[in-house]
């Protein structure tokens, strides 16, 4: 019987453990990501939007394994859109993915093949399943940091190309205070 090697903080949805990897985007990272590209440069850019934790036993790539994450979104807007991930296609684009909600209110937007988009709210034990072949994104609606955990396969892979180059179909503005969907 022995320890296990990570634990999640189940409260703040942390990952604990020597072999839990850690990443930051900054501001500086996210070039081209927000539809105000003006105003991402002029911005300090060494605001941190996101980091994220994964926690990765077996080698990226190799089929049958799990891989486990965590996701930070600090809050704030880059003009009127909200602090989002980048967002990607699989790289094995029929791959699945869960999400779910630890604390902070946010939205969960999706994108399929022939670009069609929808969106689920997030927020604090809520479920979303990502089907394969379809685009994710979260962004954080609220005043409060946004935390998510997720689960994937270890073939899965990160397609950033595709949404590099042609984006979502639709992005996260406020609108008279409210979140909105709007076609781009
Ligand atoms: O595996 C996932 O989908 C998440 O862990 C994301 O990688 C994470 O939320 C960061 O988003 P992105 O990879 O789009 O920058
Ligand atoms: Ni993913």
């Amino acid at each position: 019987i022995v320890q296990p090697s990570v634990f999640l903080k189940l409260q703040s949805g942390k990952l604990t453990g020597d072999q839990v990897l850690k990443s930051q985007k900054k501001l500086k990272d996210l070039e081209g990501v927000f539809q105000d590209e003006q105003i991402r440069a002029a911005l300090p850019q060494e605001s941190l939007i996101y980091e994220v934790q994964a926690f990765m036993p077996i080698a990226e790539g190799k089929s049958g394994g799990l891989f486990f994450g965590n996701s930070t979104i600090y809050p704030g807007k880059i003009g009127a859109e909200y602090h989002m991930t980048r967002g990607h296609f699989h790289s094995n684009l029929d791959t699945g993915e869960y999400y779910w909600g630890v604390k902070g209110e946010g939205i969960l937007i999706m994108m399929d093949e022939d670009r069609n988009v929808w969106a689920e709210e997030m927020s604090e034990g809520s479920v979303h399943y990502i089907p394969g072949k379809v685009a994710h994104r979260v962004a954080n609606v609220g005043e409060e940091l946004l935390v998510f955990n997720a689960c994937w396969p270890s073939d899965a892979g990160h397609d950033y190309a595709t949404i590099a180059e042609k984006g979502f179909a639709a992005r996260l503005v406020e609108v008279d205070g409210e979140p909105k969907l709007v076609d781009s």
